[in-house]
């Protein structure tokens, strides 16, 4: 086990390790590398989930790094394999072209950006869709209507933000570098949302204008 780790005094039972696929890193000898040296690292010998973080279309070599993916999958070093960023298209060409599907989708989703459109794609084929910049980056901190919304329930803006991705069923992944707020972030089990709260969320989304991050048809940054 890594040494960050069992420094923390955590076993890795009690964690779920994720990696991703650096996008300049999508020819199968790169990828297999990259994720030797990872789980050097990480000083594990088995990752609970890898991921392709971008597409890159322009590039051209996602079904690739798919692949390689799955090789290391069926050699065990890892539990689950996925995607992030993907767009409907690409998923139905990896899906297509290698028969794997990918059990998680980390894409930018918040009320802001909703990517509804999306959603019924990945229900039918049972990809779980894993929110990234589930707060909007911290944009939507100061939102009127989730701040009223919250109110209502005694809780802050960005509870009332996890606890809408987690009655969708999506999962959320918050970041923040404050204890006090990773404690309020973890404390969304004991209020709902109801259907008119929902509502309200719900028409807080402006489409592509909403978004925070770069575009997945387009994004080529190779890092
Ligand atoms: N797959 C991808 O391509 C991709 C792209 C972008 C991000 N991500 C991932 O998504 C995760 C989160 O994304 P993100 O950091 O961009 O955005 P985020 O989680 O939506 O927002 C983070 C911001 O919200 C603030 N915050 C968090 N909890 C708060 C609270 N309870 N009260 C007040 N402020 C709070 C943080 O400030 P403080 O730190 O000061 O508390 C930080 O400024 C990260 O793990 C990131 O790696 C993935």
């Amino acid at each position: 086990m890594g040494d960050a780790i069992r420094h923390a005094g955590i076993p890795h039972g009690e964690l779920f390790i994720t990696s991703k696929l650096r996008n300049g890193g999508h020819a199968r000898d790169l990828a297999l590398r990259s994720f030797d040296e990872t789980m050097a690292r990480l000083g594990l010998e088995q990752l609970d989930l890898f991921l392709i973080h971008w597409p890159v279309p322009s590039q051209d070599r996602y079904v690739e790094a798919w692949r390689t993916l799955v090789e290391l999958k069926e050699q065990g070093r890892v539990r689950s394999i996925g995607v992030s960023n993907f767009d409907v298209n690409h998923l139905e060409r990896i899906i297509g072209e290698t028969g794997e599907t990918p059990v998680v989708n980390q894409i930018e989703l918040h009320p802001r950006f909703q990517q509804r459109d999306k959603r019924d794609f990945h229900a039918g084929r049972g990809i779980r869709i894993e929110s990234w910049s589930p707060l909007g980056s911290g944009r939507l901190l100061d939102d009127p209507t989730i701040a009223g919304i919250g109110r209502k329930h005694g809780r802050s803006i960005a509870q009332t933000i996890i606890r809408w991705h987690l009655q969708q069923g999506l999962i959320v992944i918050p970041k923040t570098t404050h204890k006090e707020r990773m404690v309020e972030n973890l404390d969304v089990f004991g209020f709902e949302l109801d259907a008119d709260d929902m509502q309200k969320l719900q028409a807080l989304d402006r489409g592509s204008a909403g978004r925070v991050g770069a575009d997945p048809a387009t994004a080529a940054f190779l890092f």
